[in-house]
């Protein structure tokens, strides 16, 4: 099928997509962060637009350009990210989070750079928890109906982490990914199965992030129907 051609299943749907990596200041000049590129939340938001959605998507940090037709709110911290996901979820369909959600960022952050100071070891870095974004949404539901989808990287025993995860956060589907040496970060391609909380289990084959979108929302609009 050619794109121009995909079925307009999501038309009046408002879908909410998180991208990206959140960054957790500890000074004007350094974060904490991660590797996460943006690229499969953005192929996330370019496919429910072409599938007829009105997509709102949470950006966090990713310098990726802005896809035509698409909301985007740009976000730098988990807290950031969290209030313009809960926002945006209000009258949504769907939220998919696949954004990387640091889960702890520094328990201060100091208004002057810090400094080194001769002689002196430094100081260790305290961090405190950050909100779970995904499992806080999954619990309220704000609109009845509601499709919940997360993102989980796992190694070792992949399906049994993601289920596990799956049932913690209380979300509908749980994309996993498997990584490793050539998998996932930056990189173009992705393969993943979808777990489903009514047991179903979707592989999707290695292929473009785009293949993967379009799963997503294959499965979020059966469940929409
Ligand atoms: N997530 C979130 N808020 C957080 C952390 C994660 O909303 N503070 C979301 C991510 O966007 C993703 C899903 O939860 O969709 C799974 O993220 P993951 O890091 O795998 O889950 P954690 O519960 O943080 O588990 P782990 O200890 O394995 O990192
Ligand atoms: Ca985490």
């Amino acid at each position: 099928l050619a794109r121009g051609d995909l079925a307009q299943d999501l038309a009046g749907r408002h879908v909410v997509v998180s991208a990206g990596g959140t960054r957790e200041p500890l000074d004007p000049v350094r974060f904490l962060g991660n590797r996460s590129s943006g690229k499969q939340g953005y192929a996330l938001a370019r496919s429910a637009a072409a599938r007829g959605a009105r997509v709102t998507l949470v950006a966090a940090n990713a310098a990726l350009p802005d896809p035509a037709g698409v909301d985007v709110v740009p976000v730098g911290t988990a807290v950031q990210l969290r209030e313009a996901v809960i926002k945006a979820a209000a009258d949504a369909d769907a939220v998919v989070m696949a954004a990387a959600v640091a889960d702890f960022r520094p328990e201060t952050y100091a208004t002057g750079k810090i400094k080194k100071k001769d002689g002196q070891e430094p100081a260790p870095i305290a961090l405190v928890r950050n909100p779970d974004v995904l499992a806080e949404i999954a619990g309220e539901r704000p609109r009845p109906g509601q499709v919940i989808v997360g993102f989980a990287a796992e190694t070792d025993d992949v399906l049994a982490n993601g289920r596990a995860k799956l049932a913690r956060k209380g979300c509908d589907l749980l994309v996993v990914n498997e990584v490793g040496e050539r998998k996932t970060f930056g990189s173009e391609e992705n393969e993943a199965v979808v777990l489903g909380a009514d047991g179903s289990e979707t592989p999707v084959p290695h292929g473009p992030k785009e293949a993967l979108a379009d799963t997503v929302w294959d499965l979020v609009a059966q469940r929409l129907a």
